[in-house]
């Protein structure tokens, strides 16, 4: 593609945060704000001086000089919006989780195919300041053999917007999935899952789904470590941490406890060096911030939101920022779309993220049964 880009940003909630950022990106000539809340819409074009307002994704799929729509919208659109995107023949961004079903995925996958549009899901996890680190640690060999992967998160949704009241904990698990995948280079391919907990039943009725918490084993491709996987939405006294552990074979990563902590690497002392026990030392890490891999104008946006105190988001009262990911994924959907390329996260990736976790969800409905996940591209 030549030329600067056009790009409505639709769901003026947690999108906001990314249409500030693609307002300054230097590849962006328009950004363009939806909400079918006049009042949202207004706050945050008044808030970021943003002229271009729309109220519906219907308005801007029918305009030929809109080229990419990036969409933010609740869980339950997220496949269908996608799909009427790319078949408008638009690039789409959107918001994790891809889908809820298999089927959504299929149709997705096959619609980029036709399109020949970019789709990338807006995974924060890869693009995490921890992740990027630990990521470096592994290309350098730190880990040795990867022997076991653990993705944890953990976030109480009482009295979020409605379609999350008891969402299967399970089809939103992509940020604790992706970040182990990526790492190992590899998918998903079978799954045992229980559900965990009691739920109160009227969360249980909106998705016949009974269980607060799930927890996953994942049996993964070409590689004999397996990853574990825990994902908690209501009912459960832990504070909000999307996390994951690295087990080498010679240094560990965990996560912090609390968000205000920082991660640990723990390095084991050679094998044959002294007669006795091995030993491990464990390090905590100032992580580095990354921001010079952006273009200086959106670069800032790694340490801080758009919004400030005075008016929080409730998942960035909650996430603290997502480890300075956002400009990281406006840059790199951006940049595939003016490069000709695939983005990082694109259809395959984000359907490979996607399934294990409405495959774990069915599993856990048949009471732990093996259930296969479906491969995405490849042979
Ligand atoms: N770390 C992360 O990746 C992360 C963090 C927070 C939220 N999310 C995801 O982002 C999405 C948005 O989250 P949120 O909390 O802002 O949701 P929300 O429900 O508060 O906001 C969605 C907005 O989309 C608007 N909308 C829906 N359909 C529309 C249409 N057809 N045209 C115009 N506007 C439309 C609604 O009016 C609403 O304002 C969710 O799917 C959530 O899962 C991801």
């Amino acid at each position: 593609m030549t030329g600067k880009i056009s790009i409505a940003v639709v769901g003026m909630g947690f999108g906001a945060e990314f249409a500030a950022i693609y307002n300054r990106h230097p590849a962006v000539e328009r950004c363009i704000v939806v909400d079918q809340s006049a009042e949202r819409l207004a706050a945050v074009a008044d808030r970021f001086d943003i002229a271009e307002r729309r109220a519906s994704l219907d308005d801007v799929l029918g305009d030929p000089s809109i080229d990419a729509v990036h969409i933010a919208t609740g869980i339950p659109d997220h496949a269908a919006q996608t799909l009427e995107t790319l078949r408008a023949g638009k690039h789409c961004a959107c918001a994790v989780p891809m889908a809820t079903t298999i089927d959504e995925l299929h149709q997705i996958v096959a619609a980029v195919e036709t399109s020949e549009c970019c789709y990338m899901m807006m995974e924060t996890t890869v693009f995490d300041r921890a992740f990027l680190w630990v990521q470096a640690q592994h290309e350098a060999g730190r880990f040795g053999e990867i022997q076991m992967l653990r993705g944890a998160h953990y976030q109480d949704m009482e009295n979020w917007p409605p379609y999350w009241a008891g969402l299967p904990p399970m089809w939103y698990a992509t940020h604790a999935v992706s970040p182990p995948l990526a790492l190992a280079d590899t998918r998903a391919e079978a799954v045992h899952c229980f559900g965990s907990g009691r739920m109160r039943g009227e969360l249980q009725a909106h998705y016949d789904n009974p269980f607060p918490i799930e927890t996953a084993l994942f049996e993964l491709e070409g590689t004999p470590a397996v990853l574990e996987v825990t994902r908690a939405l209501f009912h459960s006294a832990r504070p909000y941490i999307e996390s994951f552990n690295v087990y080498g074979s010679d240094a560990t990563f965990e996560w912090q406890q609390h968000n205000t902590d920082l991660p640990v690497i723990f390095d084991l002392s050679p094998l044959g060096e002294g007669d006795g026990p091995r030993r491990t030392s464990g390090t905590r890490i100032e992580l580095p911030d990354y921001a010079d891999r952006l273009p200086d104008e959106i670069a800032r946006f790694t340490r801080r939101g758009v919004y400030d105190d005075s008016v929080p988001h409730l998942s960035f009262t909650h996430g603290g920022g997502h480890g300075g990911s956002r400009p990281h994924l406006c840059h790199e959907f951006v940049s595939a779309i003016a490069d000709g390329r695939k983005p990082t996260v694109d259809e395959i990736r984000g359907a490979n993220w996607t399934a294990p976790g409405i495959c774990a969800h069915e599993s856990a409905i048949r009471g732990g049964r093996r259930v296969d996940v479906p491969r995405f591209g490849g042979p």
